[in-house]
């Protein structure tokens, strides 16, 4: 058992100001707004534009975040970015970071689990935390997944936007607070329903772009119903190894995966809708970002007090499902 607590000191998120509405994509693709609504809940998301890079929406993320802990970003001693969008395939998206914010010397790393990315990475900067080796931790999730969505093809375009956002971690003496619990799993015999080929075993080449491989694919259905099934069981079992009614959770900050499987879950969980913080209408899914964005919308709109338990739950490509408590 640790003697410290990792507890969250400030948030922070940062949007494009580019918005692609649902009509927009009815212009570029078979699809409508009426569609869109109703299967996935999203009527616009953000999109970088020239200029904007996960590195760059990360590190004005990260700044509003240090802000609202009244930090300076010598003050950190870890920079983790969740992300499967990075500025470049090295060096790390978090090296930029931390050159952007004007640091030298603070640890610095990336982190891949895809939209339970954030999951993982607020979970790895607790430990550092509570094992005593750090103090300030700063964890980011970010995506420009624009930049690898197929705007042809209309099964995933209309799902995805960009954006990032950013958790300042702190070290306590009380242990009680902060990270609580965390569970996270992987299971990489389930690669072919969402995965994005460019890499070692294919790389960039000619033939690959032809082929419209270097976009992410997506098996709509599959992960449909396994986000259900997973957001469900991980829910429960943070419950009931904390053992926390539904009263006691004041909130759930879902990974935005679709309007439908968050309802859908928690309808069978028993839990008022209003229970899990959603803004998957404005911004879309934007993975490893989706947790932090809505995070620090719900934390500015003073949905979270000290001692409140905040459950954090997400699955994703791999696959990946994760999740972990909060008592704030
Ligand atoms: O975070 C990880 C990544 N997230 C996801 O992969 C999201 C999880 N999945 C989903 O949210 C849903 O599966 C989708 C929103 C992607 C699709 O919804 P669905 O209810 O599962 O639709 P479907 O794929 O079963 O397709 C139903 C019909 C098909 O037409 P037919 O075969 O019934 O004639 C599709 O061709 O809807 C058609 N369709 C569309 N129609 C209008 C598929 N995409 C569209 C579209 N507009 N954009």
């Amino acid at each position: 058992m640790s003697t410290y607590g990792a507890i969250i000191v400030g948030t922070g998120s940062e949007l494009p100001e580019k918005r692609l509405t649902n009509d927009d994509l009815s212009k570029m693709v078979d699809t409508n707004d009426e569609w869109i609504t109703q299967r996935t809940g999203i009527k616009e998301r953000r999109i970088a534009s020239e200029g904007e890079s996960t590195a760059t929406l990360a590190t004005a993320a990260a700044r509003k975040a240090l802000e609202a802990a009244n930090l300076q970003p010598q003050d950190l001693d870890l920079i983790i970015c969740a992300t499967v969008t990075p500025e470049m395939i090295f060096p790390s998206t978090a090296c930029f970071v931390g050159a952007q914010l004007g640091v030298s010397g603070v640890a610095a790393f990336d982190l891949s689990a895809a939209c339970s990315g954030f999951i993982y990475a607020i979970v790895t900067g607790s430990n550092f935390i509570k094992s005593g080796q750090y103090k300030n931790v700063l964890v980011i999730g970010a995506e420009t997944l624009s930049r690898i969505t197929d705007y042809k093809d209309r099964g995933s375009c209309i799902l995805f936007g960009d954006g990032a956002g950013a958790v300042v971690l702190q070290r306590t003496s009380d242990a009680k607070r902060g990270l609580i619990y965390s569970s996270l799993h992987a299971d990489g015999n389930g690669a072919e329903v969402m995965k994005c080929m460019p890499g070692s075993r294919h790389p960039i080449s000619e033939s690959l772009v032809r082929e419209g491989k270097q976009f992410m694919q997506i098996k709509g259905r599959e992960v449909y119903k396994f986000a259900v099934q997973k957001f469900e069981e991980l829910i429960e079992s943070a419950m009931r190894t904390c053992e926390l009614t539904v009263d006691d959770v004041k909130l759930i900050v879902p990974h935005q995966v679709n309007q439908r499987i968050i309802d859908s879950a928690m309808e069978k969980l028993n839990m008022a809708p209003e229970k899990a913080h959603v803004n998957i209408n404005k911004y879309g899914n934007t993975s490893a970002a989706s947790i932090p964005i809505a995070l620090d919308e719900a934390w500015r709109m003073g949905k979270l007090h000290p001692g409140d338990a905040v459950i954090f739950v997400a699955f994703g490509a791999g696959l990946t499902w994760a999740n972990a408590v909060f008592r704030i």
